[in-house]
Protein backbone atom coordinates (compact mmCIF):
# COMPACT_ATOMS: atom_id res chain seq x y z
CA UNK A 1 0.00 0.00 0.00
CA UNK A 2 2.63 2.44 0.85
CA UNK A 3 4.54 2.02 -2.16
CA UNK A 4 1.37 1.98 -4.16
CA UNK A 5 1.09 4.96 -2.66
CA UNK A 6 4.22 6.30 -3.28
CA UNK A 7 3.79 5.90 -7.07
CA UNK A 8 0.78 7.67 -7.09
CA UNK A 9 2.08 10.04 -5.47
CA UNK A 10 5.35 10.45 -8.29
CA UNK A 11 3.17 10.31 -10.66
CA UNK A 12 1.31 13.15 -9.43
CA UNK A 13 4.20 14.71 -9.42
CA UNK A 14 5.19 14.33 -12.84
CA UNK A 15 2.22 15.48 -14.43
CA UNK A 16 1.65 18.14 -12.52
CA UNK A 17 5.14 19.78 -12.01
CA UNK A 18 6.71 18.78 -15.24
CA UNK A 19 7.62 22.96 -15.71
CA UNK A 20 8.74 23.32 -12.08
CA UNK A 21 12.87 23.54 -11.59
CA UNK A 22 12.67 20.58 -10.47
CA UNK A 23 15.63 18.82 -8.11
CA UNK A 24 17.48 15.74 -9.48
CA UNK A 25 15.47 13.82 -6.89
CA UNK A 26 12.14 14.85 -7.71
CA UNK A 27 13.03 12.92 -12.12
CA UNK A 28 15.88 10.93 -10.79
CA UNK A 29 17.49 8.56 -8.57
CA UNK A 30 21.06 7.26 -8.76
CA UNK A 31 21.22 4.02 -10.50
CA UNK A 32 24.94 2.65 -10.51
CA UNK A 33 28.07 3.48 -9.34
CA UNK A 34 26.41 5.09 -6.25
CA UNK A 35 30.30 5.72 -4.78
CA UNK A 36 31.09 7.71 -8.28
CA UNK A 37 27.85 9.93 -8.34
CA UNK A 38 28.02 13.39 -6.05
CA UNK A 39 25.00 15.69 -5.47
CA UNK A 40 24.59 19.35 -4.58
CA UNK A 41 23.30 20.02 -1.19
CA UNK A 42 20.63 21.86 -3.04
CA UNK A 43 20.14 18.74 -5.92
CA UNK A 44 20.60 21.20 -9.03
CA UNK A 45 23.79 19.46 -9.89
CA UNK A 46 25.11 16.26 -10.31
CA UNK A 47 28.64 15.01 -11.40
CA UNK A 48 29.30 11.52 -12.92
CA UNK A 49 33.36 10.66 -12.22
CA UNK A 50 35.02 7.90 -14.13
CA UNK A 51 38.05 6.13 -12.82
CA UNK A 52 39.63 2.76 -13.45
CA UNK A 53 37.26 1.61 -11.15
CA UNK A 54 34.08 2.65 -12.06
CA UNK A 55 31.43 4.91 -13.83
CA UNK A 56 28.46 5.92 -12.62
CA UNK A 57 24.79 6.81 -13.66
CA UNK A 58 21.41 7.64 -13.17
CA UNK A 59 18.09 7.32 -14.42
CA UNK A 60 13.99 8.74 -14.50
CA UNK A 61 11.97 7.18 -11.66
CA UNK A 62 9.17 6.49 -14.25
CA UNK A 63 8.88 5.64 -17.85
CA UNK A 64 7.40 8.13 -20.02
CA UNK A 65 5.44 7.72 -23.52
CA UNK A 66 6.28 10.80 -25.34
CA UNK A 67 7.79 14.11 -24.07
CA UNK A 68 10.09 16.89 -24.36
CA UNK A 69 13.43 15.82 -22.85
CA UNK A 70 16.13 17.54 -21.68
CA UNK A 71 19.11 18.22 -20.02
CA UNK A 72 22.23 20.10 -19.13
CA UNK A 73 25.46 18.40 -19.77
CA UNK A 74 29.40 19.41 -19.39
CA UNK A 75 31.35 16.95 -20.45
CA UNK A 76 34.68 15.69 -18.53
CA UNK A 77 37.65 18.13 -19.76
CA UNK A 78 40.62 16.22 -19.50
CA UNK A 79 41.72 14.78 -23.22
CA UNK A 80 41.10 10.95 -23.89
CA UNK A 81 39.44 8.21 -25.76
CA UNK A 82 37.53 6.10 -24.94
CA UNK A 83 34.84 7.42 -22.35
CA UNK A 84 31.37 8.11 -23.34
CA UNK A 85 29.01 10.27 -21.60
CA UNK A 86 25.71 10.17 -22.16
CA UNK A 87 21.81 11.25 -22.30
CA UNK A 88 19.63 8.73 -23.85
CA UNK A 89 15.64 7.30 -23.65
CA UNK A 90 15.56 3.05 -23.24
CA UNK A 91 12.66 0.95 -22.99
CA UNK A 92 12.70 -1.22 -20.13
CA UNK A 93 14.15 -3.89 -19.45
CA UNK A 94 17.31 -2.40 -20.35
CA UNK A 95 20.26 -4.12 -22.93
CA UNK A 96 17.56 -6.25 -24.53
CA UNK A 97 18.59 -8.76 -27.04
CA UNK A 98 18.51 -6.94 -30.68
CA UNK A 99 14.81 -7.02 -31.68
CA UNK A 100 13.52 -5.99 -28.70
CA UNK A 101 14.48 -2.58 -27.56
CA UNK A 102 14.30 0.91 -28.42
CA UNK A 103 16.70 3.69 -27.17
CA UNK A 104 17.41 7.37 -28.17
CA UNK A 105 21.03 8.28 -27.92
CA UNK A 106 23.18 11.09 -27.57
CA UNK A 107 26.42 9.71 -26.81
CA UNK A 108 29.94 11.54 -26.68
CA UNK A 109 32.76 9.57 -27.72
CA UNK A 110 35.98 10.15 -25.90
CA UNK A 111 35.94 14.06 -24.59
CA UNK A 112 37.62 15.52 -27.45
CA UNK A 113 34.33 16.78 -28.41
CA UNK A 114 32.34 14.55 -31.13
CA UNK A 115 28.80 13.43 -29.92
CA UNK A 116 27.21 10.66 -31.60
CA UNK A 117 23.43 10.18 -32.18
CA UNK A 118 21.64 6.72 -32.23
CA UNK A 119 18.10 5.50 -32.63
CA UNK A 120 17.75 1.92 -31.59
CA UNK A 121 14.17 0.76 -33.14
CA UNK A 122 13.27 -2.70 -32.41
CA UNK A 123 16.00 -3.99 -33.60
CA UNK A 124 20.10 -3.99 -33.77
CA UNK A 125 20.08 0.37 -34.05
CA UNK A 126 23.34 0.98 -35.94
CA UNK A 127 21.79 4.28 -37.07
CA UNK A 128 25.03 6.36 -35.77
CA UNK A 129 25.42 9.70 -37.15
CA UNK A 130 28.26 11.75 -35.12
CA UNK A 131 28.68 15.02 -35.03
CA UNK A 132 31.01 17.87 -34.36
CA UNK A 133 30.15 20.71 -32.08
CA UNK A 134 30.09 24.87 -32.60
CA UNK A 135 31.59 24.78 -29.24
CA UNK A 136 34.25 23.03 -26.74
CA UNK A 137 31.41 20.68 -24.76
CA UNK A 138 33.52 20.27 -21.61
CA UNK A 139 33.83 24.14 -21.20
CA UNK A 140 30.49 25.15 -20.69
CA UNK A 141 27.04 23.54 -20.05
CA UNK A 142 24.72 23.32 -22.91
CA UNK A 143 21.34 21.98 -23.38
CA UNK A 144 20.81 18.25 -24.94
CA UNK A 145 17.26 17.43 -26.18
CA UNK A 146 15.29 14.91 -27.63
CA UNK A 147 11.16 15.01 -28.71
CA UNK A 148 9.70 12.07 -28.83
CA UNK A 149 6.00 12.14 -30.33
CA UNK A 150 3.74 10.27 -32.94
CA UNK A 151 5.20 12.08 -35.38
CA UNK A 152 8.59 12.38 -34.80
CA UNK A 153 11.79 12.00 -32.94
CA UNK A 154 14.24 15.18 -32.63
CA UNK A 155 17.58 15.52 -31.48
CA UNK A 156 18.20 19.05 -30.18
CA UNK A 157 21.53 20.75 -29.42
CA UNK A 158 20.81 24.31 -27.97
CA UNK A 159 17.67 24.07 -29.46
CA UNK A 160 19.24 23.83 -33.04
CA UNK A 161 18.12 20.88 -34.50
CA UNK A 162 20.34 18.39 -35.59
CA UNK A 163 18.64 15.22 -36.72
CA UNK A 164 14.94 13.95 -37.21
CA UNK A 165 13.87 10.50 -37.46
CA UNK A 166 10.31 10.49 -38.67
CA UNK A 167 6.98 8.07 -37.81
CA UNK A 168 7.44 5.87 -41.05
CA UNK A 169 4.51 3.53 -40.02
CA UNK A 170 2.65 4.27 -43.11
CA UNK A 171 5.61 3.01 -44.88
CA UNK A 172 5.96 -0.38 -43.08
CA UNK A 173 8.69 0.42 -40.80
CA UNK A 174 8.82 0.43 -37.13
CA UNK A 175 8.62 3.55 -34.76
CA UNK A 176 9.18 3.69 -30.84
CA UNK A 177 6.23 3.09 -29.01
CA UNK A 178 7.37 1.35 -25.94
CA UNK A 179 7.73 3.13 -22.22
CA UNK A 180 10.87 4.27 -22.04
CA UNK A 181 13.39 6.00 -18.72
CA UNK A 182 15.71 8.50 -19.21
CA UNK A 183 19.27 7.76 -18.42
CA UNK A 184 22.38 9.47 -18.13
CA UNK A 185 26.16 7.48 -17.61
CA UNK A 186 29.58 7.69 -17.79
CA UNK A 187 31.48 4.89 -18.84
CA UNK A 188 34.23 3.04 -20.85
CA UNK A 189 33.51 1.35 -24.14
CA UNK A 190 36.05 -0.23 -26.16
CA UNK A 191 34.36 0.92 -29.30
CA UNK A 192 34.70 4.52 -28.59
CA UNK A 193 38.61 4.58 -28.10
CA UNK A 194 41.42 4.00 -26.01
CA UNK A 195 41.58 5.49 -22.63
CA UNK A 196 44.37 7.45 -21.73
CA UNK A 197 43.98 6.63 -17.62
CA UNK A 198 46.61 9.24 -16.75
CA UNK A 199 44.10 11.80 -17.62
CA UNK A 200 41.68 10.26 -15.17
CA UNK A 201 39.47 10.72 -13.31
CA UNK A 202 36.64 12.00 -16.03
CA UNK A 203 34.38 13.94 -14.37
CA UNK A 204 31.06 14.80 -16.42
CA UNK A 205 28.25 17.60 -14.72
CA UNK A 206 24.47 17.77 -15.47
CA UNK A 207 21.94 20.31 -14.27
CA UNK A 208 18.51 21.14 -15.45
CA UNK A 209 16.38 17.88 -14.41
CA UNK A 210 12.55 19.04 -14.69
CA UNK A 211 10.97 18.12 -18.50
CA UNK A 212 7.97 17.95 -19.68
CA UNK A 213 6.86 14.27 -21.04
CA UNK A 214 4.05 11.65 -20.60
CA UNK A 215 4.39 9.00 -17.51
CA UNK A 216 3.35 5.92 -18.98
CA UNK A 217 3.09 1.99 -18.36
CA UNK A 218 2.56 -0.10 -21.04
CA UNK A 219 -0.71 -0.48 -21.20
CA UNK A 220 -1.16 3.11 -20.86
CA UNK A 221 1.72 4.24 -23.62
CA UNK A 222 -1.34 5.29 -26.54
CA UNK A 223 -2.37 7.76 -23.98
CA UNK A 224 0.54 10.24 -24.25
CA UNK A 225 -0.47 10.31 -27.74
CA UNK A 226 -2.98 13.30 -26.69
CA UNK A 227 -3.39 16.25 -28.39
CA UNK A 228 -3.32 18.20 -24.87
CA UNK A 229 0.02 17.84 -24.36
CA UNK A 230 2.06 20.79 -26.17
CA UNK A 231 4.89 18.45 -27.91
CA UNK A 232 2.76 16.33 -29.31
CA UNK A 233 1.60 19.41 -31.83
CA UNK A 234 5.05 19.56 -33.44
CA UNK A 235 4.40 17.43 -36.68
CA UNK A 236 7.61 18.67 -38.39
CA UNK A 237 9.90 21.44 -38.08
CA UNK A 238 9.56 24.72 -39.75
CA UNK A 239 10.82 26.23 -42.33
CA UNK A 240 13.58 28.42 -40.08
CA UNK A 241 14.35 24.81 -38.20
CA UNK A 242 14.64 22.93 -41.52
CA UNK A 243 16.79 25.15 -42.24
CA UNK A 244 19.23 25.05 -39.76
CA UNK A 245 19.45 21.36 -39.44
CA UNK A 246 20.64 21.51 -43.09
CA UNK A 247 23.22 23.96 -42.97
CA UNK A 248 24.40 22.31 -39.36
CA UNK A 249 24.29 18.90 -40.82
CA UNK A 250 26.18 19.77 -43.75
CA UNK A 251 28.64 21.98 -41.91
CA UNK A 252 29.05 19.48 -38.92
CA UNK A 253 27.96 15.78 -39.60
CA UNK A 254 31.38 13.36 -39.63
CA UNK A 255 29.68 10.10 -39.99
CA UNK A 256 26.42 9.20 -41.22
CA UNK A 257 24.43 5.48 -41.74
CA UNK A 258 22.87 6.81 -44.28
CA UNK A 259 26.03 7.36 -46.47
CA UNK A 260 26.77 3.98 -47.50
CA UNK A 261 24.93 1.24 -48.97
CA UNK A 262 26.08 -1.17 -46.54
CA UNK A 263 25.21 0.52 -43.23
CA UNK A 264 22.10 2.29 -44.72
CA UNK A 265 18.42 1.62 -43.80
CA UNK A 266 14.62 1.86 -45.88
CA UNK A 267 14.04 5.21 -43.25
CA UNK A 268 17.19 6.28 -44.75
CA UNK A 269 15.23 7.90 -48.06
CA UNK A 270 12.13 8.68 -46.05
CA UNK A 271 13.47 11.07 -43.48
CA UNK A 272 14.14 13.93 -45.27
C1 LIG B 1 2.79 6.49 -35.83
O1 LIG B 1 1.89 7.08 -36.75
C2 LIG B 1 0.68 6.34 -36.93
C3 LIG B 1 -0.12 7.08 -38.01
O2 LIG B 1 0.62 7.12 -39.20
C4 LIG B 1 -0.08 6.31 -35.63
O3 LIG B 1 -1.24 5.55 -35.79
C5 LIG B 1 0.79 5.67 -34.54
O4 LIG B 1 0.15 5.76 -33.29
C6 LIG B 1 2.13 6.38 -34.45
N1 LIG B 1 3.00 5.61 -33.58
C7 LIG B 1 3.35 6.04 -32.37
C8 LIG B 1 4.16 5.10 -31.55
O5 LIG B 1 3.04 7.13 -31.92
C1 LIG C 1 10.05 27.81 -35.75
O1 LIG C 1 10.15 27.10 -34.52
C2 LIG C 1 10.98 27.74 -33.56
C3 LIG C 1 11.11 26.80 -32.36
O2 LIG C 1 9.88 26.39 -31.89
C4 LIG C 1 10.40 29.08 -33.17
O3 LIG C 1 11.23 29.73 -32.23
C5 LIG C 1 10.29 29.94 -34.43
O4 LIG C 1 9.63 31.15 -34.10
C6 LIG C 1 9.50 29.21 -35.50
N1 LIG C 1 9.60 29.98 -36.73
C7 LIG C 1 8.58 30.16 -37.57
C8 LIG C 1 8.86 30.93 -38.80
O5 LIG C 1 7.47 29.69 -37.33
Amino acid sequence: MAFFMLNVFSILLGVFFTNANGSFYQYYSPLWGLNHLTVNPQATEVQLLMDRSSGAGFRSKLEYGSGLFHIRMKIPDRKTGGIVTSFYLTSAPDNQDPGNHYELDFEFLGTTGKVQTNVYDNDEGHREQTFNLWFDPSKDFHTYEILWNPHQIVFFVDKIPIRVFKNNTAHGLDYPWKPMHIEASIWDAEWAGVVDWSQAPFIAHYQDFDFSACPAQISTVSQCNSDKYFWNGQWELNATQKQQMRSYRNSYMVYDYCSKPTTSKPECSLNN
